[in-house]
């Protein structure tokens, strides 16, 4: 009997060992963690579970029977993260690469299946050469397996991808069908084909870094959601996530002790906007302002800064905050900008988030590099996604809210639940020179004539209560009681009920 557990403890510890000693060392040199390293950073201390420890491939072409490591390539399983569950899959770079097999598939898919069975969250920490070449078909059949379980799981629990090596082929594909990812600088690279393939068919010669580092796909495509500056952070970071989410479309949002009074004002919000409307202001004093305790997770953080997404919580429950940033291009609204937050509108709006919408926007950016870019189309994302949502809907328009932009960012009339303003809202067809050079262009050579125009035209139109004379505006509030305001807000919708009509899914204009 004795001699069985010893074999146990034996095989354990062989296949605990991955690709072997050298190849970890080699992981360690490059300044990142093994797999079962990450889980323990990752998962609630002593609550990772693993499954199929001793899986092995069955490949048997180019000598691949004489070298079967056990688990092969992945660690699976599920732990706690502050004690709720989550199911986890790590790349082992140490055995062929991290690349997928048939077998490594089948493990991918089982907590794939086990996550979306039991409605908890699955994040996949990549590190990985995509399809094992030594496998062919087998490979591909597996990565379309698993894709297709990304796209089933989509909307219904929370996936998220950390790349934390370099990745390749369908080990980029899978997070990219995820909700979000995250990179590590300097050791993490995500492309279809690299930098050599690159070389052979286009003759472009770029490093793995200018091809695919955190840098490219944070500030350029907006493939990541945001980059850490090693493993532990990243897998922190993570974890901080991860608290703000539900565990499933079906359940509510957590909520955790609130430390800060809503009773309390903020006097420093009254001047919060200031005298000269050109003016920038940072929003994010806002939002931190609003949020219990000031903690607010951002998402995509280094693009499309002319708008701010991310979580928060108030009275203990998170919300998702969507605010155009007055700091950068004026807060306007461009192709960028609009599908940045109309991803994460769609994200809250799966999960059951509230989202508390922060308006100041001159509109939407003009020019031919946006028109040709597809404006239309983009913009309609961020339409459309505030317009199909049925979460609660809490909108502040805090300065101006000019013409579509004003209708796309959660007006009153794509079922904004409780639309306010602050005093100093200007909710118009556009700003008092544009329209008065439009309306009154007779006039345009005697500038006593235009400045009278412009004068009534502030007057008239340049606040925020033509808007409240028809209902479009719910109440005028006082910066200082923002966070007060919106908490009621939440609260009174905590029991909203709203459900569109049924549809086998929409189209929004991608
Ligand atoms: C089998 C692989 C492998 C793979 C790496 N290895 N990728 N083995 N299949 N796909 C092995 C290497 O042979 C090596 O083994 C070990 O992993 C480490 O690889 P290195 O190349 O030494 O590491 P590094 O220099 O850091 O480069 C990492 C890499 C590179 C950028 C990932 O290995 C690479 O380009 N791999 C191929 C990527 C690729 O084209 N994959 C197929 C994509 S197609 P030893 O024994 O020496 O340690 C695909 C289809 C999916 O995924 C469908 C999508 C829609």
């Amino acid at each position: 009997m004795k001699e069985i557990l010893h074999e146990l403890e034996a095989r354990r510890e062989r296949a605990r060992m991955g690709g072997g000693a050298a190849r970890i060392d080699a992981q360690h040199k490059r300044g990142k963690l093994t797999a079962r390293e990450r889980i323990e950073v990752f998962l609630d201390e002593g609550s990772f579970e693993e499954f199929d420890m001793f899986v092995e491939h069955r490949s048997t072409d180019f000598g691949m029977e004489k070298t079967k490591i056990a688990g092969d390539g992945v660690v699976t399983g599920w732990g706690t993260v502050n004690g709720r569950t989550v199911f986890v899959f790590a790349k082992d770079f140490t055995v062929f690469g991290g690349s997928l097999s048939e077998t490594h598939a089948q493990k991918i898919m089982k907590v794939q299946d086990m996550a979306l069975k039991n409605r908890a969250p699955i994040v996949g920490l990549y590190d990985a050469g995509g399809a094992r070449i030594q496998e062919g078909v087998a490979a591909l059949g597996g990565y379309a397996e698993v894709f297709q379980r990304n796209v089933l799981a989509s909307g219904v629990i929370p996936q998220i991808s950390v790349i934390m090596g370099p990745c390749a082929g369908g080990d980029v594909y899978s997070p990219a069908m995820t909700d979000f990812i995250f990179m590590v600088r300097d050791t993490s690279y995500m492309f279809v084909t690299g930098p050599d393939v690159v070389k052979t068919v286009t003759n472009e010669t770029v490093t793995a870094e200018e091809l695919g580092g955190a840098s490219v796909h944070t500030t350029k495509s907006s493939i990541a959601d945001g980059a850490y500056d090693n493993d532990v952070d990243a897998l922190l970071q993570v974890r901080r996530l991860i608290d703000f989410l539900p565990q499933s479309n079906t359940s509510p949002v957590p909520e955790i002790e609130c430390f800060q009074s809503v009773e309390e004002t903020d006097a420093s919000l009254d001047t919060l906007v200031p005298a000269n409307a050109n003016k920038p202001y940072d929003i994010k004093e806002l939002i931190a302002k609003t949020v219990d305790e000031g903690d607010f997770f951002e998402i995509q953080e280094s693009f499309a800064k002319n708008i701010v997404c991310g979580f928060g919580r108030i009275e203990g429950a998170t919300v998702g905050f969507v605010a155009n940033q007055p700091m950068v291009l004026a807060g306007v609204l461009d192709s960028d900008a609009s599908r940045k937050a109309a991803r994460f509108v769609r994200f809250c709006d799966c999960f059951g988030i509230p989202v508390v919408t922060f308006v100041d926007v001159p509109g939407f950016l003009p020019g031919t590099a946006q028109e040709y870019g597809g404006l239309i189309k983009h913009g309609a994302k961020l339409l459309f996604a505030f317009a199909e949502a049925t979460v609660p809907k809490v909108t502040l328009i805090t300065r101006k809210a000019y013409g579509g932009a004003y209708d796309v960012m959660a007006s009153k009339h794509l079922r904004g639940d409780i639309n306010y303003a602050w005093p100093t809202a200007q909710i118009a067809v556009m700003g008092a020179k544009g329209a008065v050079e439009i309306i009154f262009r007779k006039d345009i050579a005697d500038p006593e004539k235009i400045a009278a125009h412009t004068k009534m035209y502030e007057d008239r139109f340049l606040s925020p209560f033509v808007a409240a004379e028809r209902g479009y505006i719910d109440e005028v509030i006082m910066p200082h009681s923002t966070r007060k305001r919106i908490a009621r807000a939440l609260r009174l919708l905590r029991n909203k009920d709203l459900e569109n009509p049924w549809k086998k899914h929409d189209n929004i204009p991608l």
